[in-house]
């Protein structure tokens, strides 16, 4: 995931390095196991054109609040598109503005109570060219655009919000059979020395063994997945942002919020059983990660979801299935590099965020099949701004400074991956491929002009993506030819330096 682009920028934490846009698309699938392949600057297309709506100027007692939506004119789904997702509005007012007729939401209310600054730049009703046919309800997407400082939130409308609860039922009979319970779920100590064991040394031992020729490039790549692994508490902190489907209490009794708190459960295993391993291997400056590992959940992720569960399991859709392909990866080349057990404990993550994948790509199959619409410019939404990895905020206060201006911990970490074929810019263009197989984008049948546009926008993506792809191959190639090729330390492994491409 890296590179320089157009590709939006994170909108959140102005004050946290914000890592270029090819970082957010270097993957996880070894399409070439063992070739080196470099990580590609993506751009989106920005070049979309939507329907213009009858826009509701914001206004407001409190002087300018034309948003940068309100300044083109379009329709909320369009400043969507056009503006991108880290685009705030241009210039913030103070306080609670809201357009003419706007209805009072209690999110908005709350809010304003505690004098967090918010702006709803527009209308929330769109008004596409074609005239959507009579008893069109609108769709999940097309509710209002409200800004938290420069962080887009609360999106979904009344029709999503209906859509959402309407798949109780579902979720409640669909979901659980994605989960394993305890009892039937592999747990790290199963796969890792026995601490209670007499010859708990002599497996340690084995371990350290097994490991000793993982090599460097490999082992920064492991490192960045357990990091990414155990920064858990903000993925389910993520999930419970989600109107109609967050955890309202910590131990609610509904079908979603025990989903939620079961895939967290599951989830959980994956960081612990790295981090255990990667603490006997000896191979790595623990003291390092984990300081690192305590910045980035200090940081979160701002994968840009604004509340909005048909964003959120569109991106956790792609995510499961990146974290699939990548710890595939990372256990065939375990296996390569002769730590067998190494090898077993990641192939096992991998089934876990296969199950995971195939539970939130059903999801957004059903909402696919209740809001048609609403799905699709969900989906194409998510591909336009870009699927942010979630360590997207990882630092160790260190990378910057020994390795020169400019440099970023994450997308180092990730010219890695997609150099030793863990992730590349490749696997992101078949995930895309994939989500537009499965959700059989082609033959949805939609019926605004803007969900239209939106899906021959994701029928075509993935080939702009290989397109970038191949530049990028061939930047990295000349590079190589002229002896430029970078090299980055790394803290994690006592600062020894990497080969980036
Ligand atoms: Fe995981
Ligand atoms: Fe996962």
């Amino acid at each position: 995931m890296l590179g320089a682009s157009r590709w939006a920028q994170p909108a959140a934490a102005p004050q946290q390095t914000s890592p270029s846009a090819a970082m957010r698309l270097t993957a996880w699938t070894l399409r070439r196991p063992f070739q080196k392949t470099s990580p590609c600057p993506v751009t989106h297309d920005g070049n979309h054109t939507y329907a213009r709506a009858n826009l509701v100027h914001a206004s407001s007692s409190g002087g300018s609040s034309s948003s940068s939506n309100a300044q083109t004119g379009l329709s909320p789904t369009a400043g969507r598109n056009l503006s991108g997702a880290s685009a705030g509005p241009a210039s913030r007012p103070a306080g609670l503005i809201l357009p003419p007729g706007f209805r009072s939401a209690p999110m908005i209310a709350t809010a304003a109570a505690t004098s967090t600054e918010i702006v709803a730049s527009a209308a929330y009703s769109s008004a596409p060219e074609a005239s959507p046919p009579a008893g069109y309800r609108g769709h999940g997407l097309d509710g209002p655009i409200i800004w938290l400082g420069n962080q887009r939130v609360h999106s979904l409308s009344e029709r999503g919000r209906d859509v959402m609860r309407s798949m109780s039922n579902w979720a409640a009979k669909e979901l659980p059979r994605y989960l394993k319970s305890a009892e039937r779920s592999w747990q790290p100590a199963d796969l890792l020395p026995d601490s209670a064991s007499p010859d708990f040394y002599d497996q340690v031992s084995a371990l350290r063994a097994a490991s000793a020729n993982l090599p460097n490039d490999y082992l920064v790549v492991l490192v960045g997945d357990m990091v990414t692994e155990e920064a858990l508490p903000s993925y389910m902190n993520m999930l419970n942002t989600l109107d109609e489907t967050r955890d309202e209490t910590g131990a609610s009794d509904t079908p979603w919020a025990h989903w939620t708190r079961h895939w967290t459960a599951e989830e959980n295993r994956h960081g612990d059983v790295l981090n255990k391993y990667l603490y006997l291997s000896g191979r790595v400056d623990m003291h390092s990660v984990e300081s690192t590992i305590q910045r980035l959940i200090g940081r979160g992720l701002d994968p840009k979801l604004e509340n909005n569960p048909y964003l959120c399991f569109v991106y956790t859709s792609f995510q499961e299935r990146a974290t699939r392909i990548s710890h595939g990866n990372t256990a065939r080349l375990a296996q390569y590099h002769g730590d067998v057990p190494l090898a077993k404990l990641t192939g096992l993550i991998a089934s876990d965020e296969a199950r995971h994948e195939a539970a939130y790509t059903a999801i957004v199959a059903e909402i696919f099949e209740r809001d048609p619409d609403g799905a699709m410019l969900a989906f194409a939404d998510m591909m336009r701004k870009g699927i942010v990895m979630p360590a997207h905020f990882v630092d160790d206060d260190w990378h910057t400074q020994a390795n020169g201006k400019g440099t970023n911990l994450f997308v180092d970490y990730a010219a890695v991956a997609d150099a030793i074929g863990v992730y590349t810019t490749n696997d992101y263009a078949n995930i895309v491929d994939h989500l537009v197989k499965r959700w059989d984008i082609g033959n949805v049948k939609v019926v605004t002009g803007e969900a239209a546009e939106a899906q021959a926008f994701l029928i075509k993506h993935s080939e702009r993506i290989r397109r970038l792809a191949d530049l990028q191959m061939e930047r990295r190639m000349r590079d190589r030819k002229r002896g430029k090729g970078r090299t980055a330390a790394f803290s994690w492994i006592f600062k020894r330096e990497v080969a980036l491409g």
